[in-house]
């Protein structure tokens, strides 16, 4: 294959998108960073509380966690949290994926493999097959494997018991997960985007980490432009260090930050050329919209399901985009961030 121009420019294509909360294979090196312990993560209070209580009745009763959901937009913690779950409870963490397991049988394999007590985390947990769900239902209501032995009329079910697990569930589509699945989980967490000084924390103390220089106005700098997403700040950050080493004397200041993330095209408020070509695309070719999904999707020569999961949310939580029954809308604040005059028409119907 030809490597065209658009291929070595930053930012162009969606995979290498320094500010898509996705995983990229760069990530790894954060694995280090992770906090190990509930105490230790910052931000997402409400959830750490939940959590604590979870697991102190667990523990004083001597049982294994009931079942847990987490869902979120990527790249907020939901997979930090169920090994900070095993971390806490002091048991095993089994990890797979909805679409790793293909079949019932693959299921029945993981299950009684698993020891009381034991953490099984699904990830993508939208994305189990129906026959391997079908599995999953008894296993975490009754602890109880249905295997079916034999063909045909002579066929019979056999009930094998099951030691008692834990099911922690990780999905950013929450809407996709079937009632059925989720009415098994006990408890369900919302992650939601971090606050401005819970960001800054997390850059912070992955500077101490990493052991680089950097002053408070320049981890202010990283963390306003995350887009509210620790997986992205961390990014953000290791791009920035190279920056300060290779343009500066290593030293993060605020100026270096935005510096190196103007040069990757992350704005003050941590949009990127995709997120600003959505905007462009709903005020410029559909008048501000309603439009819909498809469309914009379309237009700016991306997937349905990350404009969905990634730049959705977060233009939505800016108060950017609306979503109506007929499709999404450009609100005033995406005009003027833009730099782009409120028509006037509009005005006069939103009074
Ligand atoms: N509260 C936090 N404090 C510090 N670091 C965090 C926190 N939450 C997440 N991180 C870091 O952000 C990165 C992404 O977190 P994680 O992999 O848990 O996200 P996720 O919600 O599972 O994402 P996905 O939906 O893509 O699987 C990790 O490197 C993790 O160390
Ligand atoms: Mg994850």
């Amino acid at each position: 294959m030809e490597t065209g121009a658009s291929d070595i420019i930053v930012g162009m294509d969606a995979n290498s998108r320094v500010v898509n909360p996705q995983p990229q294979s760069g990530d790894r090196q954060d694995y280090a960073l992770r906090p190990r312990r509930l105490q230790d993560l910052v931000g997402q209070e409400q959830v750490r509380e939940n959590l604590a209580i979870l697991i102190a009745a667990a523990k004083q009763r001597g049982e294994p966690l009931d079942h847990v959901l987490f869902y979120g937009p990527p790249g907020l913690g939901k997979t930090t949290l169920a090994h900070i779950l095993a971390n806490e409870m002091g048991v095993e963490i089994k990890v797979t994926s909805g679409p790793a397991i293909e079949r019932a049988g693959d299921l029945a394999a993981i299950l009684t493999n698993l020891r009381a007590g034991d953490i099984l985390f699904i990830d993508e947990v939208h994305r189990l097959g129906r026959a391997v769900e079908e599995v999953l239902y008894p296993a975490m209501e009754d602890f109880a494997l249905d295997i079916v032995i034999g063909k045909g009329p002579g066929a019979r079910s056999v009930r094998l018991r099951l030691p008692r697990f834990t099911v922690v569930g990780a999905t950013t589509r929450l809407a996709l997960v079937t009632a059925p699945l989720r009415a098994r989980f006990g408890a369900v967490y919302r992650l939601d985007y971090y606050e401005q000084p819970a960001m800054v924390t997390i850059v912070r103390r992955a500077t101490q980490a990493l052991g680089v220089d950097a002053e408070e106005e320049g981890l202010a700098e990283i963390a306003r432009r995350a887009r509210g997403t620790p997986r992205v700040a961390l990014r953000l950050l290791r791009r920035v260090r190279d920056y300060a080493q290779v343009r500066g004397n290593g030293v993060i200041t605020a100026a270096v930050a935005a510096e190196a993330l103007d040069l990757l095209n992350v704005d003050p408020l941590g949009l990127d050329d995709v997120d600003r070509r959505v905007l462009h695309t709903i005020i410029e070719k559909y008048r501000g919209g309603p439009v819909g999904l498809n469309t914009i999707a379309a237009s700016v020569s991306e997937a349905p399901d990350t404009i969905m999961e990634v730049v959705e949310p977060y233009l939505l939580r800016l108060g950017f985009l609306e979503r109506t029954a007929q499709g999404r809308m450009a609100t005033p604040a995406a005009y003027a961030h833009l730099g782009i005059p409120y028509p006037e028409e509009k005005q006069e119907r939103l009074l």
